[in-house]
């Protein structure tokens, strides 16, 4: 038989390697077998893979498995020793296998098994080896067989269990007296199809304890007899009737005898009504029942043709808390004048704005629940609670209020918490709020920003704002002196200011994480008085994450460091100044002691000149030219001249030749005529600059530079060398010549230091120096 089982290996490698025709194989690909990662999960559901099989390495990999689902499988026979390597096991169902014997002596193996569901197998028998009573922790206990004997549950009898399932749909032998061995809490039955001879008295041991859950009821008529039966034989106070399927007026009769019973709280889960929808007169006198729940209710008939409405039949029951959630109830009728109501939860329903509008008789109602319905006006809401003078607890989110601005709007005074939250609430909110309240709840909505409407609620106490479109930090002054908590997660905070945080330091809790923190400099205060106040802000550092810029995202405020020269002008402003003050200090004596202008008034002469000489054709000028220069000095500069600029130039190499008056001027001639000749011979004029050239010679030269404009287009075929400075008022009017040459400084300024003299000689040498087709000195006739 082996080769044909199939074979279920968990272990991956060999997962890897045998896959191929294994029946459990669509578990595998699915998203019910883990990958690896989560081999560290506590829960693994392996059920409905048709696992015939549990090979004895299976769990190894799964340390920490905590719950294991196997139920659904067709599991013939278990050894539990392939869970001895999940110490930490604690639920464990096998239920819907075809277990047909226990292996007592594995049972060992699951020592700390709190949950265990071994129902709807092949069992033929309850019986619970005695290895059972090593299960110390189990609490729950899921069975089901086809016949109870009286030592079944002998084993456990001395457990203290929560919840015990018995799955008994097919009971065929029942011996009186054996479930009187269980001590639960809860006892939870399928009810068997039918009663008969030899399973009569199995009620008579349903009174083990306070809660009775009784599922899958199915009946068309008479279902309050058997309830009834079971009911007035167990004495519960707790009833559950979970997956029934009922017409209404026999939900009627059933609540009719839970009224005249013992029972406190009756509970029923996911009903489908079927036949009819008829109001169903109640008596409602000397009623043990304290509350009913019901949830999931599927309706199969919708109209109903009596006068009252059925549902009067919830609303004018007298107890004090009543549930009907997700019964696609679209309304409940104002309850009768002697309810006793404190507590209404109608959540999941299609309610609509006219719920218990002037309904007068809700009046010791405290607590009040429209959680997820399609309520609209909020001033209808409001309006609904003046009447309820003692309601304290109104949750109305997961609808679609908003409130309009003109509407009025009046408050139960008594309110104190309000949950407002995933509405359609603007700031206009702050307008209308009850204001008495300690507990506001505005959570998703679409507030903008705080109204001075908050100023009225002096005993707020708690403010819930998370994922609205808050910009800024409330400024806590509008708040009352009690408000503990503050919430204004996930806004679109970007700069909290550090003013509004100090502000609210009287705030316990706030939590101010998840917005859209921009960290620059601006944040810089916050963050800092937020290190001050982290006993008070919950979610520091880890929630406070920087969204701009792009480049800091995802980065923790508290790790936002900008650097201090960065944020503080002053700091910038002070830096900048005084770079600039310490470049100025530099240059200044720069130029005080190494004159640095006047090298680079001497560079650029000198670039000027090659320059020019490149886009210049020389021959032409050198044409008829028999000096290199010819220099001009007034008498008293003479010696300089002489024994400094002449040999300097001449060097004494004959390379070029200098026109001086001294030796070359003719005589007989006018000194004018014999200074135009000497300048038209000669390739440059040099002229001397000095006060005293400027008083005794200028006059000459005046006249003739205005005449051939000489400053204008030939002025490279003058230098002027400045031996003295020439103060301005020196220079008569009249010069204007000079005083343009003055102005625009281009002359060469004799340097008094030393040092400087070599580049000076070698930049004038440089500017007149070319080649001069010399003729022989004798030869050279003036004209
Ligand atoms: C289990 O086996 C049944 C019948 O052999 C088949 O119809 C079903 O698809 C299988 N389910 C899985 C999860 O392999
Ligand atoms: C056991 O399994 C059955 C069927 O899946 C379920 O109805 C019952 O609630 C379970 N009982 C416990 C105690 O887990
Ligand atoms: C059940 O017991 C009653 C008497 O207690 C007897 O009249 C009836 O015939 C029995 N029914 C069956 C099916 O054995
Ligand atoms: C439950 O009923 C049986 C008789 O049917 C009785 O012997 C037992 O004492 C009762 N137990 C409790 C807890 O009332
Ligand atoms: C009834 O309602 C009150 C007030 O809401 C609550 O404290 C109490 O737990 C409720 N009781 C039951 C059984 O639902
Ligand atoms: C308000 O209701 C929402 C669900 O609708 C819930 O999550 C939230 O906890 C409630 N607020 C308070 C303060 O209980």
């Amino acid at each position: 038989m082996s080769d044909t089982h199939h074979i279920l290996w968990l272990n991956f490698l060999q997962l890897y390697v045998s896959m191929a025709g294994i029946t459990g194989e669509d578990c595998f690909h699915s998203q019910k077998l883990p990958d690896k990662l989560s081999l560290h999960g506590t829960k693994l559901d392996l059920s409905r893979c048709n696992i015939t099989k549990l090979q004895p390495s299976i769990f190894q990999t799964y340390l920490n498995l905590q719950i294991l689902d196997l139920s659904y499988n067709a599991l013939e026979e278990l050894d539990f020793s392939v869970f001895q390597y999940i110490p930490v096991l604690q639920k464990l169902d096998i239920s819907y296998n075809k277990l047909q014997t226990i292996n007592c002596n594995t049972l060992q193996y699951i020592r700390g098994i709190t949950h265990l569901n071994m129902s709807y197998n092949y069992f033929d028998t309850m019986f619970l080896c005695k290895e059972f009573a090593s299960l110390t922790k189990l609490r729950h206990l899921g069975l089901s067989a086809r016949r109870i004997g009286r030592h079944d549950f002998l084993s456990i009898s001395h457990q203290e269990l929560d919840t015990i399932f018995l799955g008994l749909e097919h009971l065929q032998l029942y011996e009186p007296g054996s479930l009187q061995m269980l001590n639960t809490k809860k006892l939870h039955v399928v009810l068997p199809e039918m009663l008969t001879n030899s399973t009569l008295l199995l009620y008579d041991d349903f009174n083990i304890s306070t809660t009775l859950e009784i599922s899958h009821l199915q009946c068309d008529e008479t279902c309050d007899l058997i309830i009834g039966d079971i009911i007035q034989k167990s004495k519960i106070s707790n009833l559950i009737l979970r997956d029934i399927t009922i017409p209404w007026n026999e939900m009627g009769k059933i609540l009719q005898i839970s009224w005249h019973s013992s029972v406190e709280h009756l509970f029923i889960y996911s009903f489908t009504f079927i036949k009819n929808f008829n109001y169903i007169p109640f008596d409602f006198s000397e009623g043990s029942l304290k509350s009913l729940t019901i949830e999931n209710v599927i309706p199969q008939v919708f109209l109903h043709s009596s006068e009252k409405h059925p549902l009067t039949l919830f609303s004018d029951m007298i107890i004090k808390n009543l549930t009907i959630s997700n019964a696609e109830l679209t309304h409940l009728p104002c309850p009768g004048e002697n309810n006793i109501f404190q507590s209404l939860i109608l959540t999941n329903n299609k309610i609509t704005d006219g719920i218990f509008t002037q309904c007068q008789t809700l009046s010791s109602i405290q607590y009040l629940n429209f959680q997820n319905n399609i309520l609209e006006r909020l001033s209808s809401i409001a309006s609904m609670t003046t009447m309820m003078k003692t309601l304290k607890h109104l949750d109305v989110s997961l609808n679609r209020l908003y409130y309009d601005f003109s509407a009025t709007c009046e408050w139960s005074q008594s309110l104190l918490f309000l949950n407002l939250s995933r509405n359609k609430i603007s700031d206009s909110i702050f307008n209308c709020l009850p204001n008495n309240l300690e507990v506001l709840d505005l959570s998703s909505n679409q507030i903008l920003s705080i109204g001075k409407g908050v100023t009225h609620l002096k005993s707020l106490k708690e403010l819930y704002l998370p994922s609205n479109q808050l910009s800024h930090i409330p400024d806590c002054g509008f708040f009352s002196k009690n408000l503990m908590y503050l919430n204004i997660d996930e806004n679109f905070i970007q700069s909290p200011s550090m003013e509004q945080l100090t502000k609210c330091q009287n705030v316990k809790q706030i939590i101010v994480g998840n917005n859209k923190y921009q960290c620059n400099c601006e944040l810089k205060a916050f963050i800092s008085t937020a290190e001050v106040l982290q006993g008070n802000l919950i979610g520091w550092p880890q929630s406070f994450i920087c969204e701009y810029p792009q480049e800091l995202k995802g980065l923790i405020l508290k790790d936002f460091h900008p650097s201090e020269i960065s944020c503080n002008i002053f700091i910038l402003l002070g830096l900048i100044v005084g770079t600039m003050v310490l470049l100025l200090i530099i240059m200044f004596f720069l130029c005080k002691y190494f004159d640095v202008p006047w090298y680079i008034r001497m560079i650029l002469q000198w670039l000027r000149r090659k320059y020019r000489l490149k886009n210049r054709n020389n021959e032409e000028s050198i044409i008829g030219k028999c000096f290199h220069a010819f220099i001009s000095y007034s008498q008293q500069d003479y010696e300089w001249v002489q024994n400094s600029l002449i040999p300097n130039l001449e060097k004494g190499d004959n390379s070029i030749k200098i026109c001086h008056h001294v030796r070359d001027f003719i005589p007989g001639r006018t000194i004018i005529e014999n200074i135009i000749n000497s300048i038209e011979k000669s390739y440059k004029s040099i002229f001397v600059l000095s006060p005293n050239f400027v008083q005794s010679e200028w006059c000459h030269y005046e006249l003739y530079f205005a005449q051939h404009s000489l400053f204008g287009k030939n002025s490279d075929n003058l230098i002027l060398i400045l031996l003295d400075p020439i103060p301005q008022y020196l220079i008569p009017n009249k010069y204007s010549q000079l005083k343009a040459v003055m102005k625009r400084k281009t002359y060469m300024e004799w340097p008094k230091e030393k040092g400087k003299h070599g580049l000076f000689w070698a930049n004038l040498r440089e500017a007149i120096q070319t080649n001069i087709p010399l003729e022989d000195e004798d030869i050279f006739v003036f004209t």
